[in-house]
């Protein structure tokens, strides 16, 4: 196993920071993406962040970072978490542990929000803490 954790992003969240601020905060991935190294540093781990709109991508890469022996992906399905059958079988496919990340915490949304494939296949959720989700979850994933 690697110290790699691969942070897999999905539809629309390339346009953080000017998409809905008052639902995801005012920051952009990149940002998210610093925060992420600067913690991934103190807590010994490398950072493989990337984001897509296609949801092939997103079960590519999980299997990726099974073949590259990551230590754990943190997985922002974005809207694919409430539809994709396809992510959630490339999930349980990998023996990588998946945590669920959300900015927002889409149970206190729309109902349509409510459910969540990824989750019934991830080792664990965080929710609701904006970008800050991202840095808890990676701590989660430091624990594993
Ligand atoms: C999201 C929540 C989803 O419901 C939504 O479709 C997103 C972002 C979040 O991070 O809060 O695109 O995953």
């Amino acid at each position: 196993m690697t110290n790699i954790v691969y942070v897999l992003n999905g539809p629309n969240l390339n346009l953080l920071g000017m998409r809905e601020p008052e639902v995801y905060g005012s920051d952009t991935l990149d940002d998210i993406a610093g925060m992420l190294e600067d913690r991934g540093r103190e807590l010994g781990l490398e950072i493989d962040m990337r984001q897509s709109n296609h949801e092939g991508h997103l079960v590519d890469w999980l299997h990726e970072a099974q073949a590259e022996g990551a230590k754990a992906v943190l997985l922002n399905a974005a809207a694919y978490t409430h539809t994709s059958v396809a992510v959630l079988d490339a999930i349980k496919a990998i023996t990588t542990p998946v945590i669920e990340v959300h900015l927002s915490d889409p149970e206190t949304r729309e109902e349509f929000r409510h459910h969540s494939y990824v989750a019934l296949g991830a080792v664990d959720v965080v929710k609701g803490l904006g970008a800050q989700s991202y840095v808890v979850a990676l701590e989660k994933a430091a624990a594993l």
